[in-house]
């Protein structure tokens, strides 16, 4: 996903969690500043203490309802975040209300591979294997149903597309990940 900031952007990123998004950013680009959001404070605490770098400030936010002014920044990103958004399409509104002109979204969620043997392994993986470990590891055996099923009905590939062309964004393109298990959906505003 870093790849895709560029040096001297001014970074949102979007259910940062634990912040391994921007740390990552941090790592590849010379970016001019970054703020993290989560709505989670015991995630935000996690992500702070990874990070000790000037430039970078976390805010507890909602992600469909974002409290920055219009155009504040360069590139918004968010990773494995919509799907968990009770509105997802807010969320890619609110994204493109904060974004500069001509400024990125760069979206990372997990999808459905296109390939029938290897979707058919995976979807295994998704429905029989991953409970099971999660029941057995976790002791929570809904969490992962849950999981599995928010990543088989959430729109992805093209259809994720139209979302964000219905928002808004241009020049939007996809970039499937690890045999398609997930995808980096990019918008331009
Ligand atoms: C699976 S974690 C992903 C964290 C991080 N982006 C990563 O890739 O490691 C999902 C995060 O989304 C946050 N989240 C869920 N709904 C949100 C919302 N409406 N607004 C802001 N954050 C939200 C959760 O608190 C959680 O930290």
């Amino acid at each position: 996903m870093a790849g895709f900031v560029k040096d001297r952007d001014s970074v949102l990123d979007i259910a940062t969690g634990t912040a391994d998004v921007l740390v990552s950013v941090l790592k590849k680009r010379k970016i001019k500043m970054a703020v993290g959001v989560d709505r989670s404070w015991n995630m935000l605490r996690i992500g702070k203490s990874k990070i000790k770098d000037k430039r970078v400030s976390f805010v507890i936010a909602d992600g469909m309802k974002l409290s920055f002014k219009a155009e504040s920044f360069d590139s918004v990103t968010i990773a494995f975040g919509i799907r968990n958004m009770s509105d997802p399409e807010l969320c890619l509104q609110e994204i493109l209300r904060v974004l500069k002109s001509g400024g990125r979204a760069i979206i990372l969620e997990f999808s459905i591979p296109k390939n029938p043997i290897i979707k058919a392994i995976y979807m295994f993986y998704l429905r029989h294997v991953l409970p099971f470990l999660g029941k057995t590891i976790s002791g929570d055996h809904y969490a992962y149903r849950y999981l599995n099923k928010t990543i088989e009905t959430f729109p992805c590939g093209s259809d994720f597309l139209n979302l964000m062309k219905k928002a808004g964004f241009s020049k939007t393109s996809l970039f499937p990940q690890t045999f398609g298990i997930c995808t980096i959906y990019v918008g331009k505003k």
